[in-house]
């Protein structure tokens, strides 16, 4: 019979051992279909750890099989250019993730004949790779017992053991780590791995926990509050920047830029912006300092970027040009570049999706530059 939660201590491995069959018994009956968990494979299960590292398990649902039709194996990967492994990419953030699959996929394939590797150092010598993956990995396609330590997988022991502690501190992380692996069920690792992610995301939530329905409720000792497991941590501020936009188009072409290879957002496309919030005439002089015909300036509703440790706050102006100017650094993108090649970050997209809303043909039928609304 299972233990009452008071009952159970951190001296009964046995105990634990048992809420560990609780759970994978449970997973059993109620996964949810993800993409990624049909045909397991370890390039399947690579690619999806890292895309749901920091990306909405919905998100990556919709997007994954596109990615893994495009990039079936870890040699065609390698031979893509980058560019288009952002493109697909897009929307899924992060976009380092990506450029660290890529530069992996090319170890994988000249390096390891193509085929993933299974030892934990080999899978951490991969760019990208840390101990977490390499553990989702290593027990999700391997069936090797691992604990894969991610923020579910923390608050879900902290909360069991009611333990005050902050999600990201080394004790609090340790003592998770020591509860996973006491509760591991020896003989379906992989089962187990999934299990805690599943719990922490449809039960075990970071703001609401349905302990009513929970498998672990007769070892959990932190069911009376569980939001008090793990410790808040104080939230810093962050520090927010200001970009002027300015989105040029014409009826067939739209002004990217690719940004540097290093840095935030780094080999994305965007509109040519500036930092600050600058004024129509302002902007109107850097344009026509660039030798810029502007036709129409409309100026776009303001507009937020959250990212996870910056906020960017955005103004800008929808500009319709009749010639693509040639400048250097500017890209000019008609739709299919832009739909097949060039990835723009979510943050511009607001900007970018101005294009569809210019009224070309009223436009032109008036003068050039008649005005700014
Ligand atoms: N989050 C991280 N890995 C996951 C997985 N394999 N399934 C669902 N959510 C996850």
């Amino acid at each position: 019979m299972a233990p009452t939660a008071k009952s159970r201590t951190a001296s009964k491995p046995d105990s634990l051992r048992e809420a560990g069959s609780a759970l994978t018994a449970w997973y059993a009956g109620r996964a949810r279909d993800l993409p990624w968990r049909r045909n397991v494979s370890p390039y399947r299960v690579l690619v999806s750890e890292i895309m749901l590292q920091q990306t909405r398990t919905e998100t990556v649902a919709s997007r994954f099989e596109q990615f893994m039709e495009r990039f079936p194996d870890p040699e065609t990967l390698a031979s893509a250019p980058e560019d288009e492994v952002l493109k697909l990419w897009e929307g899924l953030g992060y976009y380092s993730r990506a450029r660290n699959l890529h530069k992996a996929a090319k170890v994988i394939a000249e390096q390891f004949g193509g085929q993933m590797p299974a030892d934990h150092q080999q899978l951490l010598s991969l760019p990208g790779v840390g101990e977490y993956t390499a553990a989702a990995v290593e027990t999700i396609a391997f069936g090797r017992p691992a604990v894969a330590l991610d923020a579910n997988a923390v608050r879900i022991a902290l909360r069991l053991e009611g333990a005050e502690l902050e999600a990201v501190s080394k004790a609090g992380r340790a003592l998770a780590r020591s509860r996973l692996e006491a509760m591991l069920t020896l003989d379906q690792p992989d089962v187990f791995t999934q299990a805690v992610m599943e719990l922490g995301q449809t039960v075990c939530r970071p703001r609401r926990a349905e302990c009513s329905v929970c498998p672990l409720r007769p070892w959990c000792a932190g069911q009376a509050d569980p939001l008090r497991y793990p410790a808040a941590r104080q939230e810093k501020a962050k520090p927010v920047t200001v970009l002027t936009v300015a989105a040029l188009f014409t009826p067939d072409m739209a002004a990217l830029r690719r940004r540097p290879d290093g840095g935030l957002l780094a080999g994305l496309y965007e509109p040519l912006n500036w930092a600050g919030e600058l004024t129509q005439a302002d902007l109107l002089g850097r344009l026509e300092g660039l030798g810029i015909e502007v036709n129409d300036a409309v100026r776009l509703r303001p507009w937020r970027h959250e990212f996870t440790h910056r906020v960017w706050q955005l103004t800008g102006w929808r500009i319709a040009v009749r010639e693509p100017k040639r400048l250097q650094d500017i890209v000019w993108a008609d739709r299919d570049m832009l739909g097949q090649r060039c990835a723009v970050p979510t943050a511009f997209r607001p900007a970018i999706a101005e294009w569809e809303c210019t009224p070309w043909k009223t436009l032109w039928s008036r003068d050039p530059f008649s005005g700014i609304t």
